[in-house]
């Protein structure tokens, strides 16, 4: 069943429908080029096939993986950067209860998630180390490329961490890794070492590898219904398969991106009312940043929890350099059930709101937010997602996916590749074998 749809009245007064017909040729090509596999970075593909070729075998495998984390661990560890933990957090940020993590065990669906080897902080991991020094702890390592120096220092000190704590055989038990097949020096430690291991496809890059073992098993141990999660994307997957921009939504997205983009809006800014929803934005920015930015082309992708970031954002975004354009996710039902309550003599003057639900103020606050954008000249497209669902939130990643992969052909560039990536890497390796 469709979960979201879209909604492109805020675009009226910035694109005329001939510019959607204008651009249908190209992105019929876009869409041969990705659905044939012969464009630009096509060794990368395999996540437009990941809600469908998972095997049966692999799913059982990660669900007895997360069920045996599920009884040994208070707190599941997940070792990994970019496109290795965004996605996971992501999703189990927006299924999960905002305090989740601060819950105690017997009111949360599973342990702990807490994620690192996301920066080079020793103040954080220190951080960390202490918190879990009387907890059950588990491990996930997760790297395609097996070599990243972030999560391979974090992964080192927590592998000396979980021996100590669990001996070496305890913490076989315990340490989880996800890679490449074959290649990689974690792979390599991985068969050294006999940890459970689970296997990212060679063909799946970084940032398309949330609908594989990568996001799959940390979702699972959080006690995410991940097999939903894959049939809403598979949903996703039939649905935007047409060529025909006025069909399909997800090409529309694609096709106004590019639109606005040659217009000079080249900052697009993905907001919404969930803080819930904060790290899908990460997600979406690295997505679209390193999909797109390359060749001095790209939009700069950004994003804000509003009503919050109203207060530091919102006047930039309405009254600034007019260079924005902004995508608004909306969940329709959120299902809170709290109210303003009602008291007797108050001077707070908010008398008016008395017996309102908050959701209902929140979606007030983004109906004037929409208009006062669309009125200062942002062009606005809105996302509506029905609820917060696994099923949905299958489609809605699946969505921008395939939407970033249309949007990079259509950019002109190679949307599975991330060169630039590399020159920090050289500097940083320069300067400390320097040192
Ligand atoms: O999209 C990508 O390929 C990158 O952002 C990677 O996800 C990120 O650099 C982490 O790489 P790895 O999983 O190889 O450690």
């Amino acid at each position: 069943m469709r979960g979201i749809s879209v909604d492109f009245e805020g675009l009226k007064k910035f694109v005329d429908d001939y510019e959607f017909e204008l651009i249908q040729e190209q992105v019929a090509n876009a869409h041969s080029k990705l659905e044939n596999k012969s464009g630009l970075g096509n060794d990368y593909l395999g996540w437009l096939d990941l809600p469908e070729s998972i095997s049966e075998e692999e799913v059982n495998n990660i669900k007895k993986a997360a069920d045996k984390i599920r009884k040994q661990a208070e707190v599941l560890v997940v070792i990994g950067i970019g496109g290795s933990y965004l996605g996971a957090k992501a999703v189990i940020d927006m299924l999960s209860d905002p305090l989740y993590n601060l819950q105690p065990l017997s009111k949360r669906r599973g342990p702990q998630v807490l994620f690192v080897g996301n920066s080079l902080s020793g103040k954080y991991l220190r951080s960390l180390i202490e918190y879990l020094r009387d907890k059950d702890v588990a491990v996930n390592v997760i790297s395609k490329s097996g070599k990243t120096i972030e999560p391979a220092v974090a992964f080192r000190i927590f592998k000396l961490f979980m021996e100590e704590k669990y001996g070496i055989s305890g913490a076989r038990e315990r340490i989880y890794v996800t890679t490449d097949e074959n290649d990689g020096i974690l792979r390599q430690i991985c068969n050294a070492e006999e940890y459970t291991s689970f296997v990212i496809p060679k063909n799946v890059g970084g940032r398309y590898s949330v609908l594989s073992p990568v996001g799959l098993l940390p979702m699972a141990v959080a006690g995410i219904n991940f097999e939903d999660v894959l049939d809403g994307a598979l949903f996703a997957r039939h649905m935007y398969n047409v060529s025909k921009v006025e069909d399909n939504d997800c090409y529309k997205y694609a096709a106004a991106r590019n639109i606005l983009y040659s217009k000079g809006k080249d900052i697009e800014l993905l907001t919404t009312y969930e803080p819930t929803m904060q790290y899908f934005g990460e997600w979406f920015k690295q997505l679209f940043g390193e999909s797109e930015g390359k060749d001095r082309k790209g939009i700069f992708p950004a994003s804000c929890i509003f009503t919050t970031d109203l207060h530091s954002m919102g006047q930039l975004i309405q009254e600034g350099k007019r260079n924005i354009f902004e995508t608004v996710l909306n969940v329709e039902n959120v299902n809170s059930m709290i109210k303003v309550p009602e008291v007797e003599n108050s001077i707070d003057e908010l008398d008016y709101l008395e017996n309102k639900e908050l959701d209902y103020i929140n979606k007030m606050a983004m109906k004037g937010t929409y208009l006062a954008h669309v009125d200062g000249m942002v062009p606005t497209i809105q996302i509506n997602v029905k609820e917060m669902n696994e099923y949905n939130v299958g489609q809605l990643i699946f969505f921008f996916e395939k939407a970033c992969g249309i949007s990079g052909y259509l950019l002109g560039v190679n949307p599975f590749n991330q060169p630039g990536v590399e020159a920090y890497k050289k500097n940083m390796m320069k300067l400390l074998k320097e040192d």
